[in-house]
């Protein structure tokens, strides 16, 4: 349950929602978590409490730090929670993400997406200015050029190094040293080490692929470290990896820092890879949607293109098959002997956590089937 304060104050003007209010109402009545209006995010604590514990003592045998990625749940109470589970701190993916979480109390943040451009820079200046232990990576002179100058305060900096995902990060050592000697220039800028993260490993299925994979692309950043290090730059962190290759980042031991996000939650496309960590995690995040529809042979379900991300497929159901069926409903064929009826519940495992969560104001957190929190996504739609 939340650290803080009652939900009620925690959700500031959100408890003031007709269906905020009558969620609010049902806190701790038994089976209220099939009368929460819907659409809604649901979050197991039970499994999500397991999957913390469960990163925890993997990461702390092997002697690694965890900083979990709260891109996926963007929610200060959830970030709470991984931190009493041990984390070092958390990540985040922009800088607007830093500001909503600051906001709401949480203090050691990384932001992993390099900085680029006035904007960013200065909002990142400002949030260090502020008290924030914000960390920022940087993979280019010119987003070093801009920090440096909006800098007012100490930040700490790390070198984002391209592992082979081509999105962000230094693309060869000798870029990245570039990058680091203009942090060590930079007055107010403290230069912390280095981060490689190769999202396109995270769903590789087959566990002897994926440790190929990763293995080259910890090659990379090997000989990029190994570069600012005979050059005389801190590499003391080395941050990077996610959900699926925690076990593989483990095994090479060139990070020492692991940044995994869907491991809190789950979703449908982590539990379709293999891996004893992966299969290990319990999925904690679900969609409730109503039936609102029980005529034909299929149900209709409030729960459509707005309910759930759509970049992974469709949402499951233990009872039948989803069908995408427009903006507000979806469909479910189900020939499941108790088929729900008209108003009542149905729950669905998303395709993918992340944007899903998104999607929502609250996370209705849920033991057993009793509604025992309302947590505030603030970090929703923060990704500026
Ligand atoms: C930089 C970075 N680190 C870590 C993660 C966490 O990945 P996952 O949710 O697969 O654990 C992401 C996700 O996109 C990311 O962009």
């Amino acid at each position: 349950m939340s650290t803080v304060t009652d939900p009620r104050t925690r959700l500031g003007a959100l408890a003031e929602w007709p269906a905020i209010r009558q969620a609010l109402d049902l806190l701790a009545i038994p089976g209220s978590r099939h009368a929460i209006p819907t659409p809604a995010a649901i979050i197991d604590l039970t499994a999500l409490r397991g999957n913390l514990e469960r990163a925890a003592g993997i990461c702390g045998d092997a002697g690694v730090a965890v900083r979990p990625h709260a891109k996926t749940h963007k929610c200060a109470d959830l970030a709470r929670l991984q931190l009493d589970a041990g984390a070092v701190g958390v990540c985040v993916a922009k800088v607007g993400e830093a500001e909503a979480l600051f906001g709401a109390g949480i203090d050691d943040i990384l932001v992993t997406s390099p900085i680029v451009g006035r904007q960013v820079a200065t909002r990142a200046a400002e949030l260090a200015a502020a008290g924030a232990a914000v960390t920022v990576t940087v993979d280019h002179p010119a987003g070093v050029a801009v920090l440096a100058a909006m800098a007012r305060t100490p930040i700490d900096v790390l070198v984002d190094i391209d592992v082979g995902l081509g999105r962000s990060g230094a693309p060869d050592p000798d870029a990245a040293l570039r990058v680091a000697a203009a942090v060590a220039a930079a007055p107010h800028l403290t230069m912390r080490g280095v981060q490689g993260y190769g999202g396109h490993w995270q769903h590789i299925s087959d566990p002897p692929e994926r440790h190929t994979a990763v293995a080259e692309g910890m090659r990379r950043l090997t000989a990029a470290i190994e570069l600012l290090d005979r050059h005389g730059h801190d590499t003391t962190v080395r941050t990077g990896g996610g959900t699926g290759t925690l076990e593989v980042d483990i095994a090479l031991g060139v990070l020492t820092e692991l940044q995994p996000g869907s491991y809190a939650v789950m979703d449908a496309q982590y539990h379709r890879i293999d891996g004893s960590w992966v299969q290990s995690l319990q999925q904690a995040l679900f969609v409730a949607a109503t039936v609102t529809g029980a005529t034909r042979h299929w149900l209709t379900v409030d729960a459509g293109l707005k309910a759930f991300a759509t970049d992974a497929g469709a949402p499951v159901s233990d009872i039948g098959a989803y069908l995408w069926y427009g903006d507000e409903q979806g469909l479910l064929l189900t020939d499941y002997p108790d088929r729900p009826t008209l108003g009542t519940h149905v729950e669905f495992t998303p395709p993918h956590c992340d944007p899903t969560i998104d999607r929502y104001d609250l996370l209705h957190v849920v033991e057993g089937d009793t509604l025992v929190d309302l947590w505030p996504v603030q970090a929703r739609g923060r990704s500026q």
